[in-house]
């Protein structure tokens, strides 16, 4: 055991860090810089993760997956994102928002047909909720599916799809009856190479660049009823429990970048001088480092919190809405401030292509958003506590 004492960590959880610290920082480390600028997929280093189990890292072994905890899947996460987001973003939503849904809401046969696949990283996994007109008020969507016989006929356009130009199968929630509102949301497991599908716009971003997002449409798509996740209406209830466990990813992907930006500053801030000292001895400098380091630990308390009660979760049933909104607010904030800082401190270097302190800084800003923004965080958590609405 070794770890914080508060979340003792066993050996298996060790060997999973150290194996993704080193893939890490060997293979994904040097080549991140140049994919950023580039925005290419990293397909090569991404096969090679699902071959090191890190694109199913809770999926049972017999699924194809590690068959590991959800503190496993963050310590792992965490190490990847330190060095690069856009690959942790790939696999952030290859782990949680497919084959969680799956493994959670799945049946036998669907799990043997995708789950493998995927889990191994033989297969990419995307997850499909939002519209143009529909994001935060994720219950809204235009897009609809009509049962005629043994298939649904699926029609319409989903946008910021992460993952979506690559995706082999993709989790879609849709409308199948717009008189029930969210009741009448219904999920499909979507085969991306039969017709009807395709890849619309594709999202030049401001950050985790070389993860691909984008549209996708659907004209006259006929999914069969087996590839009805769920029962219908399910959907709206599957897409969020599946959201509770992707936060807890993109938290620790904040935390990965926060930590990489944090380490950085230190070091610099031993290093660098000026007015004949190291900056690191002004207070000015000091007073971030200890700001950045203080909040960097209490999101990892809040992350590792989360993990255990999803871990609980997987015995009782119960719902870890709350801990994982939590952790994902206090991370992805905190990963906000400390690259915000970790460029302050590098001066004119921070802000140069030349350090990969100005894309930490780039990266940070999307855990802010996707997966339910802040504002989305506090209305849960506050929700939760008030129980008004
Ligand atoms: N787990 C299980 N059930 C839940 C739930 C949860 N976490 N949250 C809500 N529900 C259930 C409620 O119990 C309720 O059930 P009943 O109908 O039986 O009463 C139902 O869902 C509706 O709940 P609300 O009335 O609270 O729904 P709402 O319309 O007020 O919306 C919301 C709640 C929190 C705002 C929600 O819409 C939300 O989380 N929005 C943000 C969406 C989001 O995160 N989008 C990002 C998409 S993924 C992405 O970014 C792209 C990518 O590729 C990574």
């Amino acid at each position: 055991m070794s770890g914080n004492g508060l979340f003792p960590l066993t050996e298996e959880h060790e060997m999973i860090r150290q194996a993704a610290r080193e893939f890490a920082q060997n293979e994904i480390a040097p080549i991140a810089a140049e994919y950023d600028e580039s925005g290419e997929f990293p397909m090569d280093t991404i096969k090679k993760m699902g071959e090191m189990g890190f694109m199913g890292i809770e999926v049972p072994e017999e699924y194809g997956g590690a068959g590991m905890d959800t503190l496993a899947y963050v310590l792992a996460l965490e190490e990847i994102c330190k060095a690069d987001a856009s690959h942790g973003t790939i696999m952030s939503v290859n782990n949680s928002l497919f084959c969680y849904g799956l493994l959670r809401f799945g049946t036998e046969e669907q799990k043997q047909k995708y789950l493998r696949a995927v889990a191994s990283g033989k297969a990419i996994g995307a997850y499909s909720l939002t519209e143009p007109m529909s994001g935060s008020d994720a219950g809204t969507m235009r897009s609809r599916a009509v049962r005629e016989g043994d298939v649904y006929r699926i029609n319409g356009r989903k946008s910021w799809v992460t993952s979506g130009p690559v995706a082999d199968y993709i989790v879609l929630f849709t409308m199948t009856d717009p008189e029930k509102k969210h009741k009448g949301i219904t999920a499909f497991l979507i085969d991306t190479r039969q017709p009807g599908f395709s890849v619309g716009k594709k999202e030049p971003k401001l950050g985790i660049r070389a993860s691909a997002t984008s549209e996708i449409v659907f004209e006259d798509y006929c999914a069969p009823v087996e590839c009805r996740l769920g029962e219908e209406g399910e959907g709206f209830k599957i897409a969020m429990t599946v959201l509770d466990a992707g936060r807890i990813g993109i938290a620790a992907q904040a935390l990965g970048i926060a930590e990489a930006a944090y380490e950085a500053s230190l070091e610099y801030s031993k290093e660098r001088e000026a007015f004949g000292q190291k900056i690191g001895s002004f207070e000015g400098i000091a007073f971030k480092l200890a700001d950045m380091k203080t909040r960097i630990e209490a999101s990892r308390l809040l992350i590792y919190q989360a993990a255990m009660a999803k871990e609980r979760a997987k015995k009782t049933g119960e719902r870890f809405t709350l801990e994982a909104s939590m952790a994902k607010l206090f991370a992805s904030e905190t990963a906000m401030f400390v690259t915000h800082q970790a460029v302050q401190i590098h001066g004119g270097m921070g802000y140069s292509k030349e350090l990969p302190v100005e894309r930490y800084f780039r990266d940070a800003k999307i855990t802010e958003i996707y997966e339910g923004t802040s504002e989305i965080q506090r209305l849960v958590i506050s929700r939760l506590e008030t129980g008004l609405r």
